[in-house]
């Protein structure tokens, strides 16, 4: 019989003891995490828990005053939000950043500029080798709007969709990089019911299909359960519970953030 042999992987995302202090405030405080390969995990809380300041944290956005954080083993401390993108991190904003005035195509192709291969003399020159990374990058930023239903849709213009399509497109422009970890930042919000079922489905396809790992953040916690394999709460910049859906639903913290006592100090929505 084979002898089992025991595997470390190393975390896609690992963070230890991440903070940040804003004048008094406390906004994330000792906040650690480990997402594995194609792991979709929930990061949960009520208004102005420090949710999306965790997400400016692990991208650069925010220095971190506590902690550190990894990329597959590589320390990110300190790293432009740029040089974090290129490793690997990809996000989705809460408020909506699109191009509004360009099309829905030149917005995931402006995302992937920066992957781009041809020098600014070839572009110019309009040199065949332009050409047909020109012809690439367009066939793939169809292939990336198909992804999140948004096919036919190309050359309207980003401030003519509807919301919800408006958040989709934003996720199409999180793939064009060559992303390890997706970071979406409520992307249901202002979605009826049926556009959040489609985009469960969406998420779900793109974690099974590019191979990512998905943090996650969402307010509606019925709709984190039925998609994430484990949830993180926090509640005033730190973390009350982690664990499965159901171990996280039926925690009495949890609760109490959620249904018990008054919010105060909550600050401004980020
Ligand atoms: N740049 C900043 N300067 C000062 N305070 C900030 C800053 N960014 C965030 N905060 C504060 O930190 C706390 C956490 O904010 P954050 O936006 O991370 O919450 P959140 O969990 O994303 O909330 P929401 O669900 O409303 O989006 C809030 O009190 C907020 O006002
Ligand atoms: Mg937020």
């Amino acid at each position: 019989m084979a002898e089992k042999t025991i595997q470390t992987k190393t975390p896609i995302l690992r963070a230890q003891n991440l903070g940040i202090q804003f004048g008094g405030l406390k906004a994330v405080d000792s906040f650690s995490i480990e997402i594995g390969e194609s792991e979709l995990v929930g990061l949960i809380g009520p208004n102005g828990a420090g949710k999306t300041t965790v997400f400016n944290l692990i991208t650069g956005v925010y220095k971190p005053t506590e902690g550190s954080f990894y990329l597959c083993g590589q320390r990110m401390n300190g790293k432009k939000t740029h040089q974090i993108v290129r490793a690997g991190i990809a996000r989705t904003f809460q408020n909506i950043r699109l191009f509004k005035k360009m099309t829905v195509i030149d917005n995931v192709k402006a995302a992937m500029l920066e992957h781009l291969t041809y020098g600014l003399p070839q572009a110019i020159f309009r040199t065949p080798r332009f050409w047909s990374e020109e012809a690439e990058i367009t066939r793939r930023a169809k292939e990336l709007l198909a992804v999140v239903h948004l096919s036919g849709k190309e050359n309207l213009e980003a401030d003519n969709l509807p919301y919800g399509q408006q958040r989709r497109l934003e996720i199409a422009r999180a793939l064009a990089t060559d992303m390890k970890l997706l970071l979406l930042d409520e992307p249901a919000a202002g979605m009826n019911p049926t556009e959040t079922e489609e985009l469960l489905e969406i998420i779900d396809y793109i974690r099974d299909t590019f191979k990512v790992s998905v943090l996650l953040i969402e307010h509606d916690m019925s709709l984190v359960m039925k998609i994430c394999e484990r949830i993180q709460v926090l509640d005033f910049g730190s973390t009350i519970a982690s664990g499965t859906p159901a171990e996280v639903a039926n925690n009495p913290k949890v609760i109490e953030a959620y249904l018990g006592k008054p919010r105060k100090e909550r600050g401004p929505d980020a």
